[in-house]
């Protein structure tokens, strides 16, 4: 609850700060409504920097905290920090947030992560702070 209510500010300022069509607070919680649970940072950090048995963790592209630019593991293309605090324009564009997170989860668990997942990753995302 305490995530939520901290991300509801947060979710003012970006409103104010740029057209953008959401904000890591509103998707937080989008998908803590559908998991019928709070996104927890702690999990969500430790889901980031856990390799699941594959060959890369969310940290691989990202960093760890994502809070500098990223670099991809493959191609090694810079990659946008994705923590809010430093970013003003990440995790602002639904469309692209589902992307990616279709995406990078399937490269990196195999599989979509679950609503609860993807909550857990936007509290940790959410509470970053430089
Ligand atoms: C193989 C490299 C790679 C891995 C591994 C990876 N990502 Fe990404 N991710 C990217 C790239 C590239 C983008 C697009 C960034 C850009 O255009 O600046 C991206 C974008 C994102 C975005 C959208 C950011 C935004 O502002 O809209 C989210 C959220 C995200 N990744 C989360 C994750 C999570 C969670 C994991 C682990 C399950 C993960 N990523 C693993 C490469 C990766």
């Amino acid at each position: 609850m305490a995530c939520i209510a901290a991300g509801a500010s947060l979710a003012l300022l970006s409103v104010s700060a740029r057209a953008a069509d959401t904000s890591a607070a509103q998707q937080l919680a989008r998908w803590s409504a559908q998991a019928g649970a709070s996104g927890q940072a702690e999990r969500g950090r430790a889901l980031f920097s856990s390799r699941h048995g594959g060959e890369w963790s969310c940290a691989s592209c990202h960093g760890e905290p994502p809070m500098t630019p990223g670099k991809h593991a493959s191609t090694g293309k810079p990659i946008d920090p994705l923590a809010p605090a430093v970013n003003p324009k990440a995790l602002t564009d639904t469309a692209r947030l589902d992307k990616w997170f279709r995406r990078n989860c399937n490269d990196v668990l195999k599989r979509e992560c679950t609503p609860l997942e993807k909550a857990d990753v936007l509290a940790y995302l959410g509470g970053l702070k430089p």
